[in-house]
């Protein structure tokens, strides 16, 4: 078959990696890839929201499936376009992308449906939002409505971060239109979660949980990232817990996108806080995590183009899904200075003796050299049978892989494993 992966960080050279291990998979297109990418798909460069160009590019080249990897053109409808051309997809269409898409969206369904989340309101006018900020009880929550580079959500500590966080999105509009509604919610408490899941609609499949590390520096210091590392599975997601989502928040979000004629297929992200109250739902996303793929797709052992052709064509069901029973850790290198400014254009060196899978994320070939070419560069994950062994293992790799100004951080997984290691 030939398949095309629309993307091109390191989610979707671990989703490549783990496609080009299916027998059925004779070719695989990257649109635009980046230069990593290119040593395990041909890229093509079109862009990832290009999903005009990208519908040609399929018919042309008589694409056989489809995989939409990040959120923009999903929420653009590239599905939508692809299908119409006769092209299977994995990948929800634009109107079950809204699920990320729009916060608001998002917060009324869970309203309608009794989905545990935390409560809030919505605002359109920045007055009526400053009005209720005088008396709102501090932390709270500010979310732009819709897209915004993983940026925004402001956990506001005082009363004037809380009104200068409004001010930003709803006049300054910080994130364009994207701003023009949003939403002030409850501060809610406790250890996070990821959970990503298959579904076809119908059926929905849990991969192995995992837990992002957002913020740049060890110890939860300095800013907030697209993710500096994961781990999986997570420690805090025991089987009670998982049984309590399924029944609580997985199955009711599926049922509830299918009343609402917006049936989701593809993989749904939950990110999940387990509270003194229960587990509650953070975000939807309509697609896999990055860096969270880098850890959940290399336990996986079953093939993951049945499972993505499945989760398409409404037989996931009768699809294996197996997970290994071990864990997974990776340590995101990327350049100094990010998430701000930083330089870039330096080769990236992987030794020999690297026992590590090495996902590119932000990478581009020069003379036959692979040199940095963004903030997050490139993820090392290592496996092994247990956390603390995956763990040890990355660490023991990232040495091994270097370009000048990289800096990564030194504690990916060890609170988690920290507060299981005293029980
Ligand atoms: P982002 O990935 O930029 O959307 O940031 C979301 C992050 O903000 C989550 O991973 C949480 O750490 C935090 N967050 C979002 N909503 C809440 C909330 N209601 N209470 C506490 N923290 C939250
Ligand atoms: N790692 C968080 C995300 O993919 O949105």
């Amino acid at each position: 078959m030939k398949i095309m992966v629309v993307g091109g960080g390191g989610r979707e050279h671990a989703i490549i990696k783990k496609l080009k291990k299916s027998p059925k998979a004779d070719k695989i297109y990257a649109l635009p890839g980046n230069g990593g990418i290119a040593a395990d798909a041909e890229c093509v460069n079109i862009g990832a929201k290009d999903i005009e160009a990208i519908a040609d590019f399929a018919v042309k080249n008589k694409i056989d499936f489809a995989v939409v990897a990040p959120d923009d053109p999903l929420v653009l409808g590239a599905v939508d376009l692809l299908e119409k051309a006769g092209i299977p997809c994995f990948g929800p269409r634009k109107n079950a992308a809204i699920i990320e898409g729009s916060k608001i969206f998002s917060k009324n369904l869970m309203k309608k449906y009794g989905i545990p989340t935390a409560s809030y309101e919505v605002f359109t006018e920045m007055n009526e939002a400053l009005e209720y900020l005088k008396d709102a009880p501090i932390p709270t929550v500010i979310k732009a409505d819709g897209l915004a580079l993983g940026k925004g959500v402001v956990i506001a500590t005082t009363r004037e971060e809380a009104t200068d966080a409004v001010r930003s999105m709803m006049e300054d509009r910080q994130f364009g239109d994207s701003g023009s509604r949003i939403v002030i919610e409850e501060f809610l408490t406790g250890p996070e979660v990821s959970v990503l899941a298959f579904t076809d609609g119908k059926t929905v499949i849990p991969m192995v949980s995992s837990m992002d590390h957002k913020r740049a520096r060890d110890n939860d210091e300095g800013l907030n990232t697209g993710g500096m590392g994961t781990i999986a599975p997570n420690p805090y997601y025991t089987a009670d817990v998982a049984e309590r989502c399924m029944k609580e928040i997985f199955l009711p979000t599926i049922n509830a996108m299918n009343a609402e004629e917006r049936t989701f297929k593809g993989c749904l992200y939950f990110g999940l806080m387990l509270t003194e109250n229960g587990p509650k739902v953070i975000e939807y996303n309509c697609r896999f995590g990055d860096p969270e793929t880098q850890v959940v797709l290399p336990l996986l052992e079953s093939d993951l183009l049945d499972i993505m052709i499945a989760c398409s064509n409404g037989t996931l069901s009768d699809t294996e899904v197996r997970f290994s029973s071990g864990a997974a850790c990776c340590v995101i290198m990327a350049s100094e200075g990010y998430p701000r400014k930083y330089a870039s254009g330096f080769e990236i060196t992987v030794g020999d003796d690297c026992e590590a899978e090495v996902y590119i994320a932000g990478a581009k070939l020069s003379d036959g050299k692979l040199l940095s070419a963004g903030g997050r560069v490139l993820g090392v994950t290592a496996t092994a049978d247990d956390l603390k062994g995956a763990i040890d293992k990355a660490y023991a790799n990232v040495v091994k892989v270097g370009f000048e100004n990289a800096y990564y951080r030194h504690d990916i997984g060890k609170r988690a494993l920290a507060a299981f290691s005293d029980k």
